[in-house]
């Protein structure tokens, strides 16, 4: 089959579309022929060798596909040759087959090409598992994502009002800021010309809000804080502006506040199995029903990974962007 290799840590250049092995399946998996893929952050992240694969997983990137069961192994039961899926992966989206345990597949949502599914094993289990499972929204509280039109924000803006929260979201351009309003998001803050602690206190009657789901990181670790009202959690899934910064810890008592952190990727195949099942549970519905889309920005052959990851980090897209082999 041919599959994007990473030659060597670098630039968009060092994506290689070539011919490799076929996957094998072990007896607990299905081997999926690719309609689409998706990308994800953490992949331009794997391409400049800062994201290494887990353990076990395939050496080619990406996280997510859609496509057709080409093959099971004696263990499978709910998956048959010919069916429709999407899949939450560990690696190895990008190519023309890939193996996965059979407890990340998920059927194809009602009303979402098979195309169009690609985008949203990786979103759905990203945001179920931590805003849902881990930091408990519950409806009637409220609720921020920073970077509400990337591909998280603008499936996390989309369940989150299925689920009855309102929605905060931050984003850095007047254009972004419209399409999330128009997701739903009630209340949209340009980052680059507003404080969004003064917003969010203004919106709040100088409260906060009860729930954040961040992936900016230390520059925004603070004023994260700072913006939780009494007994708010913190949920960080990503450190864009780094890793490393310091904290007033006296923000944290008084309000009661509990600070999370959490990624996918590492969680075992278990673990990833329990998510998946609970995406299919409570997410399924609500995209069956027509509340939650997928956001696709742009596909691109196989072919020009390299120029779907420029795009990418230009951030110039809002949603998902797919590959297709
Ligand atoms: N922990 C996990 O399991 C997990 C899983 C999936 C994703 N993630 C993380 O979630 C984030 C989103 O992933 P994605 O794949 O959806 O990526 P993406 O579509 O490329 O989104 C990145 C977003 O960050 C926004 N951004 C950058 N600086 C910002 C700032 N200072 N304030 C607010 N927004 C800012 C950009 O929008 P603007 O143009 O508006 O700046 C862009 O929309 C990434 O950090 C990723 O690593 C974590």
């Amino acid at each position: 089959m041919k599959a994007i290799v990473i030659t060597t840590p670098g630039g968009p250049e060092v994506l290689q579309l070539q011919q490799v092995d076929d996957p094998e399946i072990k007896d607990d998996e299905v081997l999926i022929k690719v309609e689409a893929s998706a990308l994800n952050r953490a992949d331009t992240l794997q391409r400049k060798g800062a994201y290494p694969p887990p353990k076990g997983a395939s050496p080619y990137p990406g996280l997510e596909c859609s496509g057709t069961v080409l093959s099971v192994g004696k263990n499978v039961t709910r998956w048959k040759v010919g069916d429709q899926v999407c899949a939450l992966l560990s690696g190895g989206g990008y190519a023309e087959k890939v193996a996965v345990p059979a407890g990340q597949v998920l059927p194809i949502p009602p009303g979402v090409s098979l195309k169009d599914s690609a985008g949203l094993p990786e979103v759905a289990c990203t945001v179920w598992s931590t805003v849902f499972m881990m930091s408990r929204l519950s409806a009637g509280e409220t609720f921020l994502v920073h970077g509400g039109s990337s591909g998280i924000g603008t499936f996390a803006i989309q369940i989150a009002k299925t689920k009855g929260a309102t929605v905060f979201i931050t984003a850095g351009s007047e254009d972004k800021l419209a399409f999330c309003k128009n997701l739903g998001a009630d209340v949209c803050i340009n980052y680059k010309t507003e404080d969004f602690v003064t917003r969010v206190k203004e919106e709040t009657g100088g409260k906060g809000v009860d729930v954040i789901l961040d992936c900016i990181g230390a520059a925004y670790l603070q004023r994260n804080l700072d913006s939780l009202n009494f007994d708010g959690t913190l949920c960080l899934i990503g450190f864009q502006s780094g890793a490393v910064t310091e904290i007033k810890l006296n923000t944290l008592l008084p309000k009661r506040l509990t600070v999370q952190g959490a990624a996918l990727r590492p969680r075992s195949r278990e673990n990833k199995a329990m998510v998946v099942n609970e995406v299919e549970k409570n997410v399924w519905p609500a995209i069956a029903a027509g509340k939650v889309k997928p956001i696709i920005y742009k596909s691109f052959p196989l072919s020009d990974t390299g120029e779907a990851h420029r795009l990418m980090e230009s951030s110039e897209h809002i949603g998902k962007i797919l590959l297709v082999p």
